[in-house]
Formats: structure tokens, sequence, C-alpha cells
């Protein structure tokens, strides 16, 4: 983290996980637990159908709200789908883009990603754009190779007013839902490189304030390690943040002087 010039936040990916009542609840839970917001900004981020109920129950909790999938059509014959001005009117703040789980099991390409992102932004969202690598490509050493065509396509005709937009989260293949983390080396290079590639094409001032996330078996016990690297600006949080105490931690965690 490096409050001096960007915020840091820690965002829960719920994933197709809790009910509206179950949102409810866990509101509920979270309350008396979560102290002051300070340096940290919390996000919680539901399916569509949960969104309206989720800006309630978060609104005196001082956790913002999001969603973790937007179409990149305006309106249209795409039957299931929403479109980034329904889940923005539904009350979203953050879209997740990019998913690897979206990309794997529905085929969401680098162009599909761009447009959502394009979308997004033209709605007013801010777009949580997710990159990382398979444990293959790792082991082949392009890692940064993957990483760089994953954000230079996504971010092709982002203008440099909607960067400021933007927030980026690293997150390895073969860390998600795996209990395998990213040791914080591992992390902190892919989240340097990422804000070296941002500084080329959008200046020092973009990337210095650009937050960077880490994402993949992120949990209350490896947060504080993580997050002490200047380039790590925060987590996407998919399993633990579905335990309002372990998401309180690390949120608190984050929190400290
Ligand atoms: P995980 O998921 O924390 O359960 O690994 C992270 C994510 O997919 O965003």
């Amino acid at each position: 983290m490096n409050r001096r010039y960007r915020k840091t936040i820690i965002a829960g990916n719920w994933k197709m996980n809790k009910t509206i009542s179950e949102t409810k609840a866990y509101a509920e839970a979270v309350k008396p637990m979560l102290g002051k917001p300070k340096w940290c900004e919390a996000v919680i981020l539901v399916p569509p159908v949960n969104l309206q109920a989720a800006v309630r129950a978060f609104k005196d909790v001082k956790i913002s709200v999001g969603t973790e999938n937007c179409h990149y059509e305006v309106s249209g014959a795409y039957t299931g789908e929403c479109s980034a001005d329904m889940v923005k009117e539904a009350g979203a703040k953050y879209v997740v883009l990019g998913h690897s789980e979206r990309r794997a099991y529905y085929n969401e390409t680098d162009v599909d990603v761009n447009k959502k992102m394009h979308a997004a932004l033209r709605s007013g969202l801010r777009p949580i754009l997710c990159v990382g690598e398979s444990l293959e490509e790792r082991e082949l050493g392009v890692t940064m190779e993957k990483i760089s065509y994953q954000l230079k396509s996504a971010l092709s005709g982002i203008t440099a007013e909607q960067i400021r937009r933007v927030v980026v989260a690293y997150e390895p293949i073969w860390a998600i839902g795996t209990g395998k983390t990213a040791t914080p080396a591992q992390a902190a290079e892919v989240c340097g490189a990422i804000r070296t590639l941002v500084r080329k094409t959008y200046g020092a001032r973009v990337a210095r304030s650009m937050s960077i996330l880490y994402g993949g078996s992120m949990n209350a016990n490896n947060a504080a390690e993580l997050l002490a690297n200047e380039d790590i600006d925060g987590g996407l949080i998919g399993g633990a943040s579905l335990d309002p105490e372990t998401f309180v931690a690390i949120v608190n965690a984050s929190n400290q002087d």
C-alpha cells in the first residue's frame, strides 16, 4: 500500500453466493465489528439480483457495493444478461470485469473485456479489471507477456480521463480458490509491472494514483504481509470474504495506522 498516493480497496467478490436474506444477515453481522473506514474502502461485489438489497443493507455500514459482470451492449436481445446502465441504476459503484472464471466458463475474450470496459465507464461505473496467468503460463515464463497482453487489450481506447476510474486486480489463476497464495514477492512483482505498463501509456501521475489489487486465496492470515508491499493496494477476496469476521479482519488490518 502507498496511502500517500492511492486508496486501499478491500473488495469481497461473493461470486454466486448468498441470497438477499443472507446478504442482510451478513450486513448485520459486520456492523458492530467494522472500524471507522480511514485508509481503506471496503467493497462487496454481489450478483446483480442482490444489488438493491445490498446497497440498502450496507448503507449504514460504510461498505460500497458493486457487481461481478455486465454486458457490453446498452440493450438488446441478450437473454439473461444485464447492461452496465442496469447495474449502475440498481446501485453498483464497482463492476468486476475479465474475471478468470468468466473468461474460462463463459468464453469471454479480451475483445469482450475491452468492450465491457468501455460500457462500464460510459455508465459511470468503476471497473475492477482482472488479469492473471495460469500455472502453465507461469512455468513457461510468459507471465508478464500474458498480463501485458490482457492489460493492453482491456485498456485499448480508454482515455486519460477514464483511466482514473479503473482499478486493476492481479489474480493468478492458479491461486484462485486453491488455497495457494502467490508469495508477497510474486504478487508485488506483477503488481509493480502493471503499474509500469500503465505509466508507459498514461504517465506517472495516473500510474502513481491507480489502486492495483491482489487476488487469489487472500485471507486474514496472509493479507497484512501482502498489503505491506508498496505496489499492492488492496485485495479482491473470494472465499474468505463470505465470512463476515474474516472479511472485517482483513479490512481492519488494512485500516491500521
Ligand atoms: P479466492 O477468489 O479468494 O477464493 O481465491 C478470488 C477471486 O476469484 O476474486
